[in-house]
């Protein structure tokens, strides 16, 4: 077996983690889900944001939230009603998920979502990604995130080679999402690695000249290399 990418030393963390967060304060993006805690407003932001744009997700977001103002109204609406708001953001399972995690909450929680990660895991339709956008954007709790973008980030700047998506490298990422995760400041940790990803840091055409990483990242020089290389 391949060996794995060693996890980030403390003084790599250290700089990643003020790099990250200055530059968020700086240049974050202005979101609805930023401000609240709210479990249920962040879990319906999140699921939505899973395979939608943010632009699409902004007005229904807000359409949502009018519409199904809590999980108890969403877990008493009609499943017809839930599938057409949802309609919009594509023809697929997330809006009755969203549901049944509702029923699940009012049924076995009082109504409200639970905060800690293990009890959220055990929710059908909660996963690995969700649990930890819930623990850290509601509850405040020092829990990791690991999406596609955020993936790509950390891949980019800690690992540089190697196979970006085996299972092995994903676990690896997790760890390194953890490692880097600071103490204090989870929220806008989790947040602006996100807006890293989605805006300096995309799949295609990264901005290093614009990033905040470019000095110690492991992807930094050949992107520069190849930009120089084609003028
Ligand atoms: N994509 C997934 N979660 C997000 C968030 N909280 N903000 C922006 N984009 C996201």
């Amino acid at each position: 077996m391949k060996r794995l990418p060693p996890l980030p030393t403390p003084p790599r963390r250290q700089w990643f983690r003020r790099r990250l967060l200055a530059w968020y304060r700086a240049n974050g993006r202005s979101l609805p889900w930023r401000d609240t805690d709210d479990p249920y407003h962040i879990l319906v932001s999140e699921v939505m944001l899973q395979q939608t744009q943010v632009d699409r997700v902004l007005p229904k977001y807000h359409e949502w939230l009018k519409r199904f103002p809590s999980l108890e109204a969403l877990a008493n609406a009609a499943e017809d009603d839930v599938v057409q708001t949802w309609r919009p953001l594509g023809y697929n399972i997330r809006p009755r998920r969203l549901q049944a995690i509702a029923r699940e909450a009012v049924a076995n929680y009082g109504g409200a979502l639970p905060g800690d990660e293990e009890t959220l895991l055990s929710f059908k339709g909660i996963g690995r990604y969700t649990a930890g956008a819930v623990m850290s954007f509601a509850f405040g709790k020092r829990a990791a995130i690991l999406d596609t973008n955020v993936a790509r980030v950390l891949y980019r700047v800690f690992v540089g080679k190697g196979d970006p998506k085996g299972h092995a490298m994903i676990n690896r990422l997790w760890e390194i999402s953890e490692a880097v995760l600071p103490h204090k400041h989870v929220f806008d940790f989790n947040q602006a690695l996100m807006d890293l990803g989605a805006t300096v840091c995309p799949a295609r055409k990264p901005q290093c000249e614009a990033c905040p990483m470019r000095r110690g990242c492991k992807s930094a020089p050949q992107f520069l290399k190849l930009k120089t290389g084609s003028r």
